[in-house]
């Protein structure tokens, strides 16, 4: 999913030199933070974080903003503050959350992100069943099958780019199919999708991005409407909430939203997971020994691979760790933190398939945990058991780029090589 953090990855490119900072804010808990997202080669790309708890307080006022949002905002970075931000619906809003639509002066929501409890309630109602663990259980077949299609081209090689030709494509593909979107598209959609989360903050390529998905989705939404189908995108069109079919904001603003949220997340997740195995062959070794430790493998990967920092906005003045924070403030959780916060994670930087509890924030919480998490396990678990069942032990192809982002563009290319 891409909150509007996401887009913070790339940068501070567009936004103003001079980051406006309220009165209220401290100088002293001023920071920038921007240098632990920028494209890097480390083994663990997101250990930039790992001085974090040493070098800042535990609550800073970044200077990174959103464009036609914020200038900057409050990052917490302790476990259990994040999770009282998450959980705490009262003192905290998404109404603000993930609004790229606003910029090509649209007024939909993006739903169900930015409505708050207990209205929230009602689109989970009508989107759940679709994103269940048991609906999950029955698309199982055909992602299994999108997923070995995608290994037969590639199986015989001894090489391959598990991000470009893998991990980018079957999520997408099983997206389109559940949601019922033309398999053509593909392309396009990856392009608009790039332009809105990884511009490096240029207004105009966001503009680009968000303006063409919606003008797809639109006409796509009146197909739709004409032909019921036996998809999601029928269901959200010919649905109903609470006995009433949904407005005309409300299709778009859900469309949008699950077009946004379910294209490139699990994508970007693959791709950061079997980099991580092509440098550790004994990570490999583990998992190919004991294939049962699959899915603590995959909590492990999204704990250690914390692609999303959510943000809040401030309904009413208030003190997190005796700082003033307003009303109309943003707080970002800092997952990129708080899943190695010590106080919570034995040796947090170390990858274990043992840990006994791993409740890490990669899929967020409260009331708005990821919708699309049932699945996303499911891809993920069966895309690393697939290629551990039918490739040998793989690793980096020599002296290529081994660049990663600390964020949702994660590894644009990963060749691998295995023998033949
Ligand atoms: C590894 C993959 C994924 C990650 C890391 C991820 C991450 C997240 C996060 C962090 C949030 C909370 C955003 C916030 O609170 O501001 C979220 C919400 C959401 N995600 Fe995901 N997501 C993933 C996969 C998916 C997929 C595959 C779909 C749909 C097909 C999806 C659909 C959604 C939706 C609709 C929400 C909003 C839920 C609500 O507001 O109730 N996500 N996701």
């Amino acid at each position: 999913m891409a909150d509007d953090s996401a887009i913070n990855v790339a940068g501070a490119g567009g936004l103003p030199a001079t980051p406006k900072i309220p009165d209220h804010v401290p100088a002293s808990l001023v920071r920038d933070i921007d240098f632990h997202k920028r494209p890097n080669t480390l083994d663990d790309p997101f250990s930039l974080t790992e001085r974090m708890y040493e070098d800042f307080p535990p609550i800073f006022w970044s200077t990174e903003g959103v464009p036609g949002r914020y200038d900057g905002c409050w990052v917490v970075t302790h476990y259990e503050d994040i999770r009282e931000v998450y959980q705490n619906d009262a003192l905290y809003s998404t109404e603000d959350a993930a609004n790229f639509q606003v910029l090509v002066g649209e007024t939909f929501k993006m739903l169900p992100l930015a409505v708050d409890p207990p209205e929230h309630g009602k689109y989970r109602v009508l989107l759940n069943p679709w994103f269940s663990p048991r609906a999950i259980t029955e698309m199982e077949p055909k992602i299994r099958a999108t997923i070995n299609d995608l290994i037969d081209k590639f199986v015989d090689k001894g090489e391959a780019d598990l991000a470009y030709d893998f991990g980018r494509l079957y999520p997408v593909r099983v997206f389109m199919d559940l949601m019922g979107f033309p398999a053509e598209k593909l392309e396009e959609f990856l392009q608009w999708e790039y332009a809105i989360l990884h511009s490096d903050f240029v207004e105009e390529r966001i503009k680009w991005g968000i303006g063409s998905a919606i003008a797809y989705l639109r006409s796509f939404i009146e197909e739709v409407r004409k032909t019921p189908q036996n998809n999601l995108a029928s269901h959200i069109v010919h649905g109903k909430i609470e006995d009433r079919p949904l407005t005309e904001d409300e299709i778009i603003g859900t469309m949008t939203f699950l077009w946004v949220g379910g294209l490139d997340t699990v994508a970007a997740t693959t791709s950061l997971m079997f980099r991580r195995l092509a440098l550790r062959p004994d990570l490999q070794k583990v998992l190919r020994d004991d294939p049962g430790l699959i899915p603590n493998a995959i909590e492990e990967f999204l704990r250690t691979e914390p692609l999303v920092n959510s943000t809040r906005l401030v309904k009413a003045d208030h003190l997190i760790r005796g700082v003033q924070i307003k009303k109309g403030d943003n707080v970002q959780c800092y997952n990129s933190m708080g899943n190695f916060d010590p106080a919570e994670f034995e040796n947090p930087r170390e990858i274990r398939f043992d840990r006994p509890s791993n409740r890490h924030f990669s899929l967020a919480g409260g009331p708005h945990r990821c919708l699309g998490s049932h699945l996303a396990r499911r891809e993920l678990r069966i895309a690393l058991s697939e290629i551990l069942r039918r490739l040998p032990t793989f690793g980096l192809k020599p002296g290529s780029d081994r660049t990663a982002v600390p964020g949702l563009v994660a590894v644009p290319r990963l060749p691998v090589v295995w023998p033949v």
